[in-house]
């Protein structure tokens, strides 16, 4: 069954099963009313009746008789209410409207009945019309009371019956039940309407998620629902747009994923190529004896360096792999940075020298530093190597200090080499970037992982690096290391 209509019938079920209650209610409680009343009534009638037949005469001291002539007269005054009145002696006998001149002493009323009158108990009845121990009841059914009269000392005088036609009270409670009816169909209408509103109100909201989550299976993740409220649809609308924000972060994080890929591949391909086809070309050379004696040697020494480029590559490769998907375990310990720095400006000051720069170090004798030995080294030779290669006929300055707050130790690689743009600055830390891609090989390498290989070195240190360059004027790296103490704690924050 379509949603529409199961929330249209828990609704109409609802309204319904209340007004049934409700009416029901209604009714009983007015036919009791109905009925409450016209035995008070009835009931008035005989408490007048008493008062003036036992009243007695002030002048004479004789009680007042009520005669034939009066219930007559007071039959006629209440014909409309179609009263009737019955009246026995203290013996039961019936007195008015048929007096028996019988004196057998036996109650015309049933011994139970009498009983109980002559306790001073007013009977309240309401009968069906097929009762027939007076044959007033013989025609029309009858709501009555019968109420015993007893006279100042307590001695029961009479008994009167007064009833009233029951039809009257039906005529009354006709007109009710039919406006009842009336209230009750066109509240169950008014009731379809609402329920029909209200069901395609919510229903129109389901479809609406519906709809988006057709959107988003068909790869549309940018759909949004809008909530209002804060019921229970709200809350799904919002965990479903939630849902759909993170499946859009996914998406960019995958297609910027995919990018990298591909564009590594072309990279890994681009650099892998150059070399291949320049060994290859050489060893075609050799092989059809195409190259003179005399450059042969030179040759084999040109497919040396390409090989050794194209294992570097390889093995680059492969480190920064291992490093990014944490396969290597940094070894961090405190040593004095002097030493490794002095070595490492021994070691690259043949290439500097080169390249006609000049290579210093400034730093002190003592320089405690927290970090992996070996990595260190190789994050300084592959900054230092990049200086002294973009820096021609300048200065390269490695200086090393502690921080101010003698909590790190910060060493900067200072050259006023060819500098970079800042959005050039920007996509150094990228894996195969070069600033100017029309540089050829120098025996430097140059395939531009070395920054990338730094770059997550430094992280795995937890350790900062950071750059400053302008363009013709030269480039600082600075890297700070921080202590032992500090990173422990800065890991322990992290971990709680
Ligand atoms: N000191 C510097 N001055 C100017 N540009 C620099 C400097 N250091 C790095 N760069 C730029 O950043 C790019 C990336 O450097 P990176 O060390 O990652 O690669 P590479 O030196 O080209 O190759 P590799 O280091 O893998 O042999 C360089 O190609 C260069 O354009
Ligand atoms: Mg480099």
């Amino acid at each position: 069954m379509k949603l529409i209509y199961q929330y249209m019938m828990a609704f109409l079920v609802v309204v319904v099963t209340c007004l049934s209650v409700i009416s029901v209610a209604i009714y009983r409680y007015s036919e009791n009313m109905a009925y409450q009343q016209t035995w008070e009534q009835l009931e008035g009638y005989s408490d007048n009746l008493q008062k003036m037949a036992l009243k007695s005469n002030p002048q004479t001291g004789q009680m007042n008789n009520i005669t034939f002539g009066t219930f007559n007269d007071l039959q006629q005054v209440l014909a409309d209410q179609k009263v009737t009145f019955m009246m026995f002696d203290n013996q039961g006998q019936e007195s008015y409207p048929v007096p028996q001149r019988s004196n057998n002493h036996k109650p015309l009323l049933e011994k139970k009945l009498w009983r109980s009158l002559k306790a001073g108990n007013v009977i309240r009845e309401r009968n069906s019309g097929e009762d027939q121990q007076f044959h007033l009841f013989k025609k029309h059914p009858m709501t009555y009371i019968i109420k015993p009269w007893f006279d100042d000392n307590n001695n029961l005088v009479a008994v009167l019956y007064v009833g009233s036609e029951v039809s009257t009270i039906r005529t009354n409670m006709n007109t009710m039940r039919r406006n009842l009816l009336l209230a009750f169909f066109v509240s169950t209408v008014i009731a379809i309407i609402m329920s029909w509103f209200l069901a395609n109100w919510q229903v129109r909201r389901i479809e609406r998620l519906q709809q988006a989550t057709r959107q988003v299976a068909n790869g549309n993740f940018a759909v949004q629902i809008h909530q209002e409220g804060n019921d229970e649809l709200d809350d799904l609308a919002a965990d479903f747009n939630e849902m759909t924000q993170s499946l859009q972060a996914s998406q960019v994080e995958i297609e910027r994923q995919e990018q990298r890929r591909k564009e590594f591949m072309a990279n890994a391909s681009h650099e892998m190529r150059t070399p291949l086809t320049t060994i290859n070309g050489l060893l075609e050379g050799l092989a059809y004896d195409a190259i003179p004696e005399k450059s042969r040697q030179h040759s084999i020494e040109l497919m040396r360096n390409e090989t050794k480029r194209l294992i570097r590559l390889v093995n680059d490769n492969l480190d920064y792999e291992k490093i990014r998907t944490n396969q290597i375990s940094l070894y961090q310990r405190n040593f004095n940075a002097y030493k490794p720095l002095t070595d490492v400006v021994t070691q690259l000051q043949q290439k500097a020298q080169d390249a006609g720069d000049q290579l210093s170090l400034k730093a002190p004798e003592e320089l405690p530093i927290y970090a992996d030995y070996d990595r260190f080294i190789q994050i300084i030779v592959n900054i230092t190597q990049n200086a002294i290669q973009f820096t021609n006929q300048g200065q390269i300055t490695i200086t090393g200090e502690r921080n101010a707050q003698q909590t790190a130790t910060i060493i900067a690689i200072k050259d006023n080499g060819i500098g970079m743009t800042a959005e050039q600055v920007q996509n150094i830390w990228e894996r195969y970037y070069k600033a100017d891609p029309s540089r050829k090989s120098t025996k430097y390498g140059e395939s531009g992982l070395g920054l990338a290989i730094v770059h997550q070195l430094m992280e795995q240190h937890h350790d900062q690096i950071t750059v400053e360059s302008k363009l013709h004027e030269g480039t600082t790296f600075t890297l700070t290391f921080f202590d032992e103490a500090v990173l422990t704690k800065k890991t322990t924050n992290r971990q709680s």
